[in-house]
């Protein structure tokens, strides 16, 4: 706990990231180490997600997203993806009266209509509870595939030109961004990966253009406040460049 303290001391409150998003990865490795059923990790990865929301809400991170279940997931036995569903139901179910008193606003990113119904329903409710909150925003990546949105992205635009909806000359960044899931929020500013494995996995693949990427070997059941501060130093230590020449 000192420890966590002096690494405290060390963040510069002026120069957080806006917008941190995780690849919350290691729940099955965790299992395995401890002699426990995959779903056993998936338990644990959940209280993980507690503790790291509230931390974020706590010292300031605007938007949090969080990678819970990608497309390539659906692709997983299906014990394990009934298993996944039902904690996630059971998660929803028992977070939105702490999101709504934390101030926190649930928005989702992904093919909702992928999810089973009772699933959806009780994400629409949270949403919807949560829809006024002006402190963090907890963006879920759920049945998210960086491919997937942008192809739809991309059907979409033409389905208005077409349509003469929107104009084949205004298509530019910006205007596809507003096509994302993620549109309105601004692109990810740090990008962690817990478990060790340095790639991307279907991640937001438009939005990390530029996002400084942090890969931790804490599996992600045991990442907790002080494995976010470390990866907030190391961020801050960090000259973002953006393509151009240092500045001065
Ligand atoms: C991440 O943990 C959670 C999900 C992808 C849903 P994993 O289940 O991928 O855990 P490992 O990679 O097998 O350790
Ligand atoms: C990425 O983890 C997806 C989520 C964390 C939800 P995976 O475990 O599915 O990715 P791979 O298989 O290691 O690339
Ligand atoms: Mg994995």
């Amino acid at each position: 706990m000192a420890e966590y303290k002096e690494l405290l001391k060390l963040i510069d409150r002026t120069r957080l990231p806006q917008h941190i998003a995780i690849i919350m990865d290691g729940n099955g490795r965790w299992a395995k180490k401890h002699n426990r059923r995959r779903i056993e990790g998936h338990l644990e990865g959940a209280k993980a997600i507690r503790r790291v929301v509230r931390f974020c809400g706590e010292i300031g991170i605007k938007i949090l997203t969080l990678f819970a279940f990608s497309t390539e997931n659906w692709n997983r036995p299906k014990r394990e993806i009934q298993a996944l569903m039902n904690l996630l139901y059971k998660f929803l179910k028992e977070e939105t009266n702490n999101l709504r008193k934390n101030n926190i606003k649930l928005v989702v990113s992904g093919q909702v209509e992928r999810l089973p119904s009772k699933v959806r329903a009780e994400l629409s409710s949270s949403i919807d509870g949560t829809k006024e909150n002006s402190g963090l925003i907890l963006n879920l990546a759920l049945s998210y595939g960086g491919r997937e949105e942008i192809v739809r992205a991309c059907r979409e635009i033409a389905k208005q030109v077409c349509n003469r909806r929107e104009k084949f000359k205004d298509i530019n960044e910006q205007f596809f961004n507003e096509y994302l899931y993620t549109s309105g929020l601004p692109d990810p500013d740090l990008l962690i990966r817990t478990s060790g494995e340095f790639r991307i996995s279907n991640f937001l693949l438009w939005q990390i253009a530029y996002s400084e990427i942090y890969v931790t070997p804490v599996l992600w059941p045991d990442f907790n406040r002080r494995d976010l501060l470390l990866a907030l130093i190391d961020y801050q230590r960090r000259e973002r460049r953006f393509g151009r020449v240092k500045s001065g």
